[in-house]
């Protein structure tokens, strides 16, 4: 029979918790195979709860070993306990002592939920609801609690012993090898905050004073030999500091604050209050292992989390509905963060560019969901690129509307106000509502209704008149649940440029509101006229990407162009010379479809022709603007019976006739772009790389000898991994007569770095051509896979699934059924990692009917799993529907 979906949670069913924790003591005597854990909990019954109302603690394949309740042992006709649940029959009027012992097994954890050890050393994850694995206990956001954590192990084996807060004791434990730590945070936090960590690790120490003057102790704990590739991870974390106290007010408030990296980590991090637990792909980095978007990610990640400190751990959600509380702000928080760090514009395409290839499909397919969602099975499933990414565009949103500052005094507010508390969507909104003295109910829309709106464009310019009119409609395209829509608050930066390519002055239009260069679209149709125009303008709508939705405006070719060459925003001029090339890609892979040659348009590649050359653009912009839209992409614009083949063949035949064009100009790119001196992550010298090996992809694409001969050279040569891996990218790619040599090149160099022998996966699963699938499958052999390591996992499998359309949706079905497979193989030990693979899944309608019918029967096989975890469950069971 087939495995029950999990019940459904649903945010208007909210209850508060009927009882209160007040303060947690932690007892853990750590093992590997039996850690005994002892919590006791001071409970009180809440106002508003019947006297006798039964206790009901959250527990997830937990031992009871001992339970005692004001200090003496409960009998059994006075409690009930299961592994996922203890409940206490009738609990005392008055506060009262619940002493709860457990048992547990970390090495057998293979979820990597709850305590677990990650090369030796114990760890742990308790978001969302992986505290309840640790020990019995109200696992909900909502209930707030004051830690005190005594962790004892074996010196030897756990030299270093961690956990939230400050550590108020050390000792040794007499007659014993053991030893003990006592950490006590006195802030209150919910469950899904705890951590400890226990093992042998080398400790990298650094300080920061605070805005006030406060020393605070800084550590990152890898494994031993690793101490050296943290620099870039405590600089990051220092800026981070700084720029919290600088931007938004806000100074870290314990003693220490402690980063541990681990390379056994389902996400990317965790803001467990003062103790952050890491993937270590997002803490470790030396110019030998690490790409420039490596030392990008790192910057972020540390950022993100340790933001987290203010915006997620001091005010937090009141319940798992409210996870874009959190996410979303913090998302937006860390973007400004490196946007301030390098270009703002460079930035913001890279996150535009995320967006619309993670989120987008998102919204699009039967995964779709609102920033907020309304129904849940598993809540580890809704971790995702809507609440996060869309959740940061609408605080974007938020403040473009209502202006830095009083976007400020909202924020200001909402910390001093909600500090200390469980908080929700609403109350966050209130805080800009007062604060600006603005109705925010519309706007909240965005956070209701799922879907990206549509937005059309059209307009008119009367030369008679002078007037210029835009005529704008939105809707939202229906996604599963959501037949229809309202029309959302939608800000549009804009500018009307006149023929000399500058920005008019414009007097206010008729027909919308309008403040300084932003038109807030708010109803189903507007049109909006502008007067005193005095020539033909062309509007360039959405600058920066102003909220997250889709453009349909029908632009010519030569406003395109013009736009391409003209715009003062940057974002814009580049998103100019992506429209021309989309355009041109979706034509030539129809024609393709059809059986027809396709020529690329003169005009594309001429503008490409001028990126290139032009040097009064930043470097990295011009890397961006090279940079075609991916097959994703462009199967995305299609959106129906889309034919990954012709996809890739457009692209091919796309940049070898811009590689023809202007072969010249590529080979000085190439050469004389180095940045001198020692390697640094700087914007500037990413941006002198990331053209360069831009050139580089397009020089290699004429396939002739010297090319070839000159990407290797490069392979060899190249001082940083940056560079290696652009050029092994192209070696195996390409399928140069050289690929295999360099990947063996490779792996002889790199074989001691995991995170760098995850990239030799990775290029290799995600290489066009038919021999790949193969190669995964021989590669799921090599004596460095490891599937219970969630990033070589994802290296290899997940890239496949998501990064190489052609052969994950081969026309023969191979490409669906070895990823069915393995999501069937993964599910069994890590359902979190299985069910994101089985995500790649998520367009398969939107594929052509010979690949969607394979699809669906690969779907069909892993639904028809009998004992399928909640989590793939879930995922299987909204793709399919
Ligand atoms: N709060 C973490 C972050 O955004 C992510 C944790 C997600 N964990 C999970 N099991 N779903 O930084
Ligand atoms: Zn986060």
């Amino acid at each position: 029979m087939r495995s029950e979906t999990a019940p459904a949670i649903r945010l208007e069913e909210y209850q508060p918790p009927a009882y209160r924790i007040d303060t947690v003591h932690l007892d853990v005597q750590l093992d590997p195979a039996a850690t005994t854990v002892t919590a006791t909990l001071s409970l009180a019954r809440q106002a508003g709860t019947k006297a006798g109302t039964p206790l009901v603690l959250d527990g997830d394949e937990l031992t009871l070993t001992g339970l005692k309740l004001n200090g003496e042992e409960l009998g059994s006709q006075d409690f009930t306990a299961s592994a996922d649940r203890l409940e206490i029959n009738a609990p005392p009027a008055s506060p009262f002592e619940l002493t709860i012992t457990t048992q547990i097994n970390p090495g057998a954890n293979t979820k990597l939920m709850g305590l677990y050890r990650s090369s030796g050393t114990f760890c742990t994850q308790c978001e969302a609801e992986g505290f309840r694995r640790i020990t019995y206990f109200l696992d909900r956001p909502d209930v707030l609690a004051v830690y005190t954590t005594r962790l004892e192990a074996p010196k030897a084996e756990c030299p270093v012993l961690l956990a939230n807060g400050n550590l108020i004791e050390t000792g040794g434990v007499a007659g014993s090898d053991r030893h003990y730590a006592v950490w006590h945070d006195p802030f209150p936090k919910p469950a899904y905050l705890f951590a400890l960590v226990a093992g042998d690790l080398a400790q990298v120490p650094d300080r920061f004073t605070t805005a006030s003057g406060r020393d605070v102790e800084l550590n990152i704990y890898v494994e031993h030999g690793k101490e050296g590739l943290c620099d870039w991870a405590m600089d990051s974390l220092k800026r981070s500091m700084r720029w919290d106290e600088q931007v938004f007010g806000r100074e870290y408030d314990l003693e220490v604050f402690n980063i541990v990296a681990v390379s056994n980590f389902n996400m990317g991090a965790m803001e467990n209050k003062g103790l952050n637990i890491f993937n270590d792909k997002y803490v470790l980095a030396d110019p030998d292992t690490a790409t420039d978007q490596d030392y990008a990610n790192i910057e972020a990640v540390i950022a993100h989390e340790y933001f987290h400190n203010w915006t997620g751990n001091r005010i937090t959600c009141r319940d798992w509905f409210q996870l874009c509380l959190k996410e979303g702000l913090t998302v937006f928080r860390d973007q400004e963060f490196s946007a301030d760090m390098r270009s703002r514009p460079v930035k913001r395409i890279a996150d535009v560019r995320l967006l619309k290839s993670h989120q987008f499909p998102e919204d699009a397919g039967p995964l779709a969901h609102p920033v907020r969602p309304r129904i849940y099975h598993e809540i580890n499933n809704f971790y995702t690129a809507t609440v996060y990414e869309k959740g940061a565009e609408v605080v974007r949103m938020l403040k473009t509307l209502l202006g830095d500052d009083s976007f400020r005094a909202g924020l200001d507010l909402y910390f001093d106000r909600h500090d200390g508390q469980a908080t929700t969507i609403e109350a966050f909104l209130a805080c800009f509502e007062e604060a600006a003295a603005i109705d925010l109910s519309r706007f909240a829309l965005w956070y209701e209704q799922a879907g990206t709106p549509v937005v059309a464009v059209q307009s008119e310019y009367d030369p008679e008149r002078q007037t210029f009119t835009v005529k704008l409609s939105q809707e939202i395209p229906p996604v599963p649940g959501q037949k229809s829509s309202k029309p959302a608050v939608i800000p549009l930066r804009f500018g009307l440029i006149g023929p000399n390519g500058e920005d008019m002055d414009l007097s206010a239009p008729e027909g919308a509101t309008v403040s300084g260069d932003v038109l807030v679209l708010d109803k189903a149709h507007q049109e909006v006229t502008f007067r005193d125009v005095a020539s033909r303008p062309v509007l360039s709508l959405l600058r920066g990407f102003s909220a997250p939705i889709r453009l349909s405006q029908e632009l010519q070719p030569d406003e395109l162009l013009f736009l391409a060459a003209q715009d003062n925003d940057p974002f814009n001029r580049w998103q100019a010379v992506q429209t021309l090339a989309m355009q041109d890609l979706v034509r030539l892979s129809s024609l393709i479809r059809r059986g027809d040659s396709g020529k690329p348009s003169e005009d594309v590649i001429r503008v490409m022709g001028s990126v290139l050359t032009d040097t009064s653009l930043d470097a990295a912009l011009r890397a961006q603007a090279l940079t075609l839209p991916s097959e994703a992409d462009v199967a995305q614009e299609i959106g129906k019976d889309v034919d990954p083949d012709a996809i890739f063949a457009a692209r091919r035949l796309l940049r070898e006739a811009i590689a023809l064009s202007h072969g010249s100009e590529l080979l000085p790119l190439i050469t004389s772009l180095a940045p001198a001196g020692a390697y640094s992550p700087d914007a500037e010298a990413v941006g002198k790389r990331a053209l360069a090996n831009r050139a580089l992809h397009y020089y290699a694409a004429s396939g002739d000898d010297d090319a070839a001969r000159l990407v290797w050279d490069r392979f060899v040569a190249a001082d940083n991994m940056t560079d290696r891996l652009a050029a092994l990218t192209l070696l195996v790619h390409d399928h140069m007569a050289q690929e295999e040599a360099a990947l063996d090149h490779y792996r002889k160099r790199h074989e001691a770095s995991s995170l760098a022998m995850d990239k030799w996966f990775m290029t290799q699963a995600t290489a066009p051509g038919d021999r790949t699938l193969d190669k995964v499958r021989a590669l799921m052999k090599h004596p460095l896979y490891d599937s219970s390591n969630p990033n070589r996992v994802r290296s290899l499998l997940q890239s496949f699934a998501t990064g190489n359309p052609t052969q994950f949706a081969r026309a023969d079905g191979a490409g669906f059924e070895l990823v069915a497979e393995s999501v069937l193989a993964i599910d069994k030990r890590n359902p979190q990692v299985a069910s994101r693979l089985l995500t790649s899944f998520r367009s398969w309608r939107a594929l052509d009917p010979q690949r969607s019918v394979l699809a669906e029967s690969a779907l069909l096989r892993i639904s028809s799993c009998e004992d399928l975890s909640r989590d793939s469950r879930d995922i299987v069971d909204r793709t399919l529907q």
